[in-house]
């Protein structure tokens, strides 16, 4: 039967054919996998690089002797120059300040501690970490000795436990700590390090 047009009763869409309809799909499909790519993979890519930023940057020390902590570990610090400290004078207590770095950040010139630094040569210096031994206050030197104002611990300026006048025990469960320090083109350069309190033996910190 057909119609006015001259049409047969079967009709067709004026612009699809079989061929073109399967065509049409992959072009679509195709660019919704371009797309999702470029949606997932971009933000994925530049998290990866801010992750993995840190081994890029692992060659790019600060300065020489200012390295600061890396994983915890301090490597050689600066502290004054060896013509600073007067030869046989009493300690010096001095600020310890490093650039600090882990894997994702840095900071410069932060105070990390502190030490004193007695010359006892030309060439030699004590060094002592000032943090008490028995539960980590802060002893001060008057000259002669040092103290701790907590429990009345004192040390005499070789760092070992003083024998107290009144009798009384000595709470410090050690000497003060001392501190590995080397002495570069005049300067006093001092592994700082913090440990644990409390303890007959000397562990660092992590
Ligand atoms: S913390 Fe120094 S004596 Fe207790």
């Amino acid at each position: 039967m057909s119609d006015h047009s001259g049409n047969s009763g079967t009709s067709h869409s004026p612009t699809t054919s079989g061929s073109e309809t399967p065509r049409r799909n992959f072009v679509v499909e195709g660019a919704t996998v371009v797309i999702s790519l470029i949606v997932g993979v971009v933000p994925f890519a530049a998290g990866l690089l801010s992750f993995l930023d840190p081994l890029f940057r692992k060659n790019q020390t600060p300065s020489k002797h200012t390295k600061g902590e890396q994983g915890g570990k301090t490597e050689m610090v600066r502290i004054c120059s060896l013509e600073a400290l007067p030869p046989n004078g009493p300690p010096q207590r001095f600020p310890v300040i490093t650039d600090q770095f882990d894997a994702w950040n840095f900071t410069a010139q932060q105070p990390i501690g502190s030490v004193y630094l007695q010359r006892i040569s030309d060439s030699e210096v004590r060094v002592f970490n000032t943090t008490c031994p028995h539960a980590g206050c802060s002893v001060s030197c008057d000259g002669q000795a040092f103290h701790c104002p907590c429990h009345n611990s004192s040390f005499e300026l070789n760092g070992s436990k003083r024998v107290s006048e009144s009798g009384r025990e000595n709470p410090s469960p050690r000497a003060l700590d001392t501190l590995e320090h080397t002495i570069e083109s005049g300067d006093v350069l001092v592994h700082y390090q913090n440990f644990y309190p409390g303890r007959e033996e000397k562990k660092p910190k992590a």
